[in-house]
This record gives structure tokens, sequence and C-alpha cells, in this order.
């Protein structure tokens, strides 16, 4: 724990670990594993058996570099790590001074200063040392194969860094964003970064093209503190920084370092790719086995990132993500954004209760969402806009139901559906949009429909003028007895 700067969590991946272990959440695998095919194959399955965390410290052909897998296991334990009491706290730090009524009086307006001043312990700070420049490797010494890069499936295009935070700067606003982004190893100092069209990386290789820029500099960061890792995959809006925001996740700003090459790094890597975008230099990626279970066809190309140099602490620690069939480690990270993003969505959609993307649609397959309804159609107008916010805007089958329904039970959200869909009147399908760029249902990538599913109770507007049938209840007294009588009725 960082007495120094107030967080509240462990300060790097390796402390990470050390929380994992003293939970009983990690296990160390000391015989010698291959990082092409056989640590992935390992990992997957100690995921679906819900076994935790790894650490592989004999990885076949990299010596010295030991590999951490499935580190965000679980929510709870992700939770835990942050020190907040609900994720959704994490979400509340940047929205919370806009709550209620505003400070009118002095003193109020001096206690609302705390709020402010919060606000800048979030700030990245410049930090003058980083443990990962103790080892430089420059020239011919400088290759990807020196990591130890998964290959996840056998008909992959090739070994892959899986959780790299790629780094760029911003061409217009000159913020940091770190996105994951998959970088398929194409040589020695050479990787091919597959940004999506809807991701920040991309809008930034947009923006540069149109200043006529043909480079950018970037860098490749592997192994962080867990808010900073997590808020690589983190869908936050442009043109937040995405360093500042790591700052709000853990709670305390974010130290960097600066690189010689511009670009701001979390001075807590353990690894780190220094080089830069070629956007002259386009080539294709894949195929790659992804979240949905399917190998992506290659369908376009993706610029190239140029390695220059690496640096990385003594003793590295190499972290990768894998991907397959869910529910794997991905979906524990997108359990994370809704909740940290439920804020966010409520101060734009004050009717939002609550939102659950199912694990097993993969982040962008499925969304529920509760409603407090208000007015006829109240239920379509909050499918409209999901449909067009943010990376939510991805969800190609969005479901609202009335506040009463859990979303976070299935069941609940199947008996709203089949209870209270016409669907003729109440389904909404949106043909030819933009669609999600991994969804393999799609014959042209990134275009397809999207279905919404009102299954709010309807008000006699959307019902034929009439009142919505009533619902049974038991009588009060009756339930009371029952509750009450329940053990001398020699029920459990
Ligand atoms: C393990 C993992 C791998 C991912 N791989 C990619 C990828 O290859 N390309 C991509 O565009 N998004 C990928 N994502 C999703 C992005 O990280 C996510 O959309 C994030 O919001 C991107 O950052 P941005 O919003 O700053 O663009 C991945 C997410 C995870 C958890």
């Amino acid at each position: 724990m960082d007495g120094c700067t107030g967080l509240a969590g462990p300060e790097d991946l390796r402390s990470y670990l050390d929380f994992l272990e003293s939970r009983g959440l990690l296990k160390r695998v000391k015989a010698e594993v291959d990082p092409v095919l056989e640590i992935p194959e390992i990992l997957r399955r100690i995921m679906y058996r819900r076994l935790g965390a790894v650490l592989f410290e004999n990885v076949k052909g990299h010596p010295g570099y030991r590999v951490a897998g499935n580190i965000f296991c679980d929510i709870e334990v992700v939770r835990k790590a942050l020190g907040v009491e609900r994720l959704e706290d994490i979400g509340w730090r940047l929205f919370e001074p806009l709550r209620g009524p505003p400070p009118l009086g002095l003193g109020e307006k001096v206690r609302s200063l705390k709020d402010v001043l919060t606000m800048g312990k979030y700030m990245p700070r410049r930090a003058g040392r980083a443990k990962f420049t103790e080892n430089v490797l420059e020239g011919s010494e400088a290759s990807l194969t020196k990591l130890p890069a998964f290959k996840v499936w056998p008909k992959d295009g090739g070994r892959y860094l899986t959780y790299a935070l790629v780094h760029v700067r911003d061409p217009v606003e000159g913020v940091m964003n770190m996105g994951v982004y998959r970088v398929m190893i194409a040589g020695d100092r050479e990787g091919v970064v597959h940004w999506q069209i809807h991701k920040r990386g991309m809008q930034a290789e947009q923006d540069a093209r149109e200043k006529g820029e043909n480079r950018v500099p970037a860098a490749l960061v592997i192994g962080s503190d867990p808010g900073t890792l997590l808020t690589g995959a983190m869908p936050v809006p442009y043109p937040i920084d995405k360093h500042l925001f790591a700052g709000v996740v853990r709670g305390s700003g974010l130290p960097v370092y600066r690189l010689p090459n511009g670009v701001d790094v979390p001075a807590n890597a353990e690894i780190v790719l220094e080089g830069y975008i070629d956007l002259e230099d386009l080539r294709q990626e894949g195929p790659y086995g992804d979240h949905f279970g399917y190998y992506d066809r290659p369908n376009r190309l993706f610029p190239t990132f140029r390695l220059e140099r690496i640096w990385h602490r003594s003793d590295p620690i190499y972290y990768g993500s894998v991907t397959g069939k869910p529910p794997l480690e991905d979906v524990v990270i997108g359990k994370f954004a809704e909740r940290i993003f439920l804020p966010a969505i409520q101060t734009l959609l004050p009717e939002v209760v609550d939102l659950h993307l199912p694990p097993h649609g993969v982040f962008q397959g499925m969304a529920f969402v509760s409603i407090k309804k208000r007015y006829p159609g109240h239920g379509k107008k909050v499918l409209l806009a999901l449909m067009g916010l943010g990376q939510l805007s991805l969800t190609k089958i969005l479901v609202v139901v009335d506040r009463d329904i859990d979303v976070q039970d299935i069941n609940q959200v199947i008996w709203a559906v089949s209870s209270h869909v016409d669907p003729q009147r109440d389904v909404l399908v949106v043909p030819y949009s933009h669609a999600d760029e991994l969804d393999p249902s799609t014959p042209t990538p990134r275009y397809g429909s999207k279905l919404g599913i009102d299954a709010t109770r309807k008000l006699p507007e959307e019902y034929g003028g009439k009142e919505w049938p009533e619902e049974v209840e038991p009588d009060p007294a009756v339930a009371e007895m029952v509750e009450r009588r329940w053990r001398e009725y020699g029920l459990p």
C-alpha cells in the first residue's frame, strides 16, 4: 500500500499478486509451460473452474520472465483490491459533486471546495524515477520475440500481446489514451495493432492522418496496478485523459514517467515497449480466436507498431489475458465497466435504475436495463438513447424493464419479457447500423442491425387505452402469518 499518496490498493502488478496470494487466490505453477497454446489452455480451464489467478514461474523459451494470468478472476476480488464498498462508488467520484442542490452560503461553498480538491488528487503526477528504467534494451537487443507472448488458439495468425496498454497521445487534444488492443507480433520490432474502428486509438489514427502525420509516438505497457490495467479496457469518453481516469479508479493520481519519445506511461509498469505507430505500414492482422469464441477473419488492414526500445523491471512479470467462449477473465472486466459507468449513464439518463451485461453476452452482445418509467414510450426512448451512447451503442440486443425487476437476475428479465412484451408493439429492430467489429453474425463487419425490447408494463396509451392487468399480491395478513408460522410447518 502506498502510504504517501493515499492509494488504497496494491501499487503495482507484483503487489497485486501478493494481495491475491494472501487471500488464497493465486496459484504458482513451477512446472515448465509454453506460452504458445499451453498457458492459454491452462488459463481457460482455471477460469472455467473458478480457481483464481496464476503465476507461471518457469516459462519455456523465456528465462527471466514470469507470467501472470487470470488476475481479474472475480469481480469481488477486484472490488476489494480497489478498496471500495461498491464499484459504483468509483463512478460517483466524478459525478457526486454535481448532485444535489448547489452550495449557496459561504459555509456551504467552503465545504464544497473539498470536492474540488478531491478531484485534484486524481490527476496524474510526474514521476522522476521508474523502476522499469533499470533495464533498457536497444538496437538488435530489443526484440518483441523476447516477450512470453501467447498464441491463444491454434489457428491464430501469430503470437499476441493480449493485454498491452497501447499508449498514444491524442493528436488534437494532447490527452493520453491507453487502450487494451491486441497486438500481433509480426517481427522482431514490428507488431500489428488491432484497434477497432469505434475505439479511441483508431480515432487518433484518423486525426493524425488528417493532420498529415504518418507516425504517432506510442508505447505498449505491460503490467501495472489493477486500477490502471482495468482503465485501459474502459470506454472512457473522449477527450478525458485515460491517466486521469486511472487516478479516479485507483482513488489516487497515477504516477507517470515521460519516455524519450514524449509519451507518458505508468511509472509502475513492469515492461514498456517504446516506439511509434507507422501509419504508412498497414498490415493484415489475425485470424484471432476472440471473446465470442470465434476466429475473427482478417477483413481490413491495421497499422504497425515499430519498436525502438524495451524497458523492463528486473525480474519482469508479463501479464496476458486469454479469450474464448465465456465466461473468461474478459467478462469480469466487462462487469467492472458496467458497474463503474452506471453513475455516468444515470447522470445522462436519470430514469436508469440498474444495468446488467450478462457474462455470456460478452459485454457487447446483450444488456438489460431497468428504468423508472414515467410516460408512454419511455421504454423505447431509453432503448434509442442507449443505442447511441458510447460503447454501449455497440450492444446488439437491449432489453428494458421496470425498476422492480432485478436485472442482475436473468430469470426476472425472462419473466418480464415473457409477460410484458407484445412483439409487434414492443420490439424495435434497427436495420443496418454500426455494429461491434467482432460480432460474428454480421456478414459485413462493423455494420449490422440491433434489437431493442421494451419489456416494461404498458401505460393505457400504449395498451389500447386500457388499464394494465392487475398483478397478484398475497393477502398481507396471510403473508405475515405464513412467515411467522414457517417453522411450525416443519419447513426449512
Ligand atoms: C482482454 C481484452 C482484449 C481486448 N482487445 C481489443 C482489441 O484487440 N481491439 C479493440 O479495439 N478493443 C479491444 N478490447 C476492448 C477495449 O479495450 C475497450 O473497448 C476499451 O474501451 C478501448 O479503449 P478506448 O475506449 O480508449 O478506445 C479488449 C478488451 C479486453 C478486456
